[in-house]
């Protein structure tokens, strides 16, 4: 790899951002700075990370900081900083806290990694990408959302457990936002090529998408205090790389929106390439009238909060 070449930024070094950090050590593909206003906290997790490089094999280097001037340079900043939902609470409770402190986190990457690809985490996460691509001003293919990897990963696990097959053979589709409203897509998610309508019943593929659309709420309310982790990093790292080694992987993911599905002006999870420069392409699938409603509707309820609560 190239080590001291490349460069990501893992803003805020709590359970995500550490576990994006770890899968991202582990890929070898950069120096990862993981910058948290708890400098302490930063430089703990890193250090823990660096002493374990040479029982996992990685070899850039891992390092903890809380000053915006160590991000220079960066690649690609992942943006994990924020408060986790409590159970009971819905992403769009998180607004108000969280959009403040992604006021002060994009001022940080505007000034000191103008050049960088942002990978938008915090929650409610489209309207947060949204106001992060405000902040910043970057060309809005260069500020994407993610959620669409952890969402669609998670109807995949679902569909492994039902059909007893192995995950990797299930491509998903999740689209929409990553809240209440988003939009299992069954007729485009397949397992060995075969869509999954042909597979499972509709009953149980209600089911898979009910619980998916409610899979992030479902482990809340386990954990009791905070909220999930490991999938959402791991997510988040793949969208990383992708963009670093212009992948150009085929993912859903919180794009800008300008007139595809019959909707501009908005962050919402779609197909798209992520490649080097952000994202590549978005794809408009075929949809019937109920998916395009339901798609139409996840955007506009988005749309709304962009205007009542943030200004927009
Ligand atoms: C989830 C949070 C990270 O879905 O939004 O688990």
């Amino acid at each position: 790899m190239a080590a001291g070449r490349r460069k990501i930024a893992v803003i805020g070094a709590g359970n995500v951002g550490a576990t994006c950090a770890f899968v991202l050590a582990q890929m070898k593909v950069a120096d990862i700075v993981l910058l948290d206003i708890f400098e302490g906290f930063a430089k703990g997790k890193a250090l823990d990370m660096s002493q374990n490089s040479n029982v996992l094999n990685y070899d850039g280097t891992i390092t903890g900081t809380a000053d915006y001037n160590d991000i220079t340079g960066s690649d690609v900043v992942v943006v994990t900083s924020g408060f986790p939902r409590k159970p009971g609470m819905s992403r769009e409770d998180l607004i108000g806290k969280n959009a403040e402190i992604i006021s002060q986190v994009g001022a940080g990457i505007r000034d000191h990694a103008p050049d960088s690809t942002v990978i938008m985490v915090t929650n409610p996460l489209d309207l947060m990408t949204y106001h992060m691509q405000k902040v910043t001003g970057f060309p809005t293919n260069r500020v994407i959302g993610q959620a669409g990897v952890l969402d669609s990963a998670r109807m995949a696990h679902f569909i492994a457990l039902e059909l007893n097959c192995a995950e990797e053979d299930i491509s998903p589709m999740v689209l929409g936002g990553h809240g209440d409203t988003m939009v299992p897509l069954p007729r485009y998610t397949t397992v060995g090529g075969i869509p999954i309508t042909q597979l499972i019943s509709e009953d149980r593929i209600e089911a898979i998408s009910a619980r998916t659309a409610g899979g992030g709420g479902e482990i809340v309310k386990l954990l009791e205090r905070g909220s999930a982790f490991y999938a959402p990093g791991s997510a988040a790292a793949i969208m990383a790389e992708s963009v670093l080694n212009d992948r150009r992987r085929v993912i859903p993911a919180s794009c800008y929106l300008t007139g595809q599905y019959g909707l501009d002006d908005v962050y919402i999870g779609v197909p798209c390439i992520i490649g080097a420069n952000g994202v590549e392409k978005i794809f408009e699938l075929d949809l019937t009238d109920s998916e395009l409603e339901s798609l139409q509707g996840s955007a506009n309820f988005y749309k709304g909060q962009l205007k009542d609560i943030l200004g927009y």
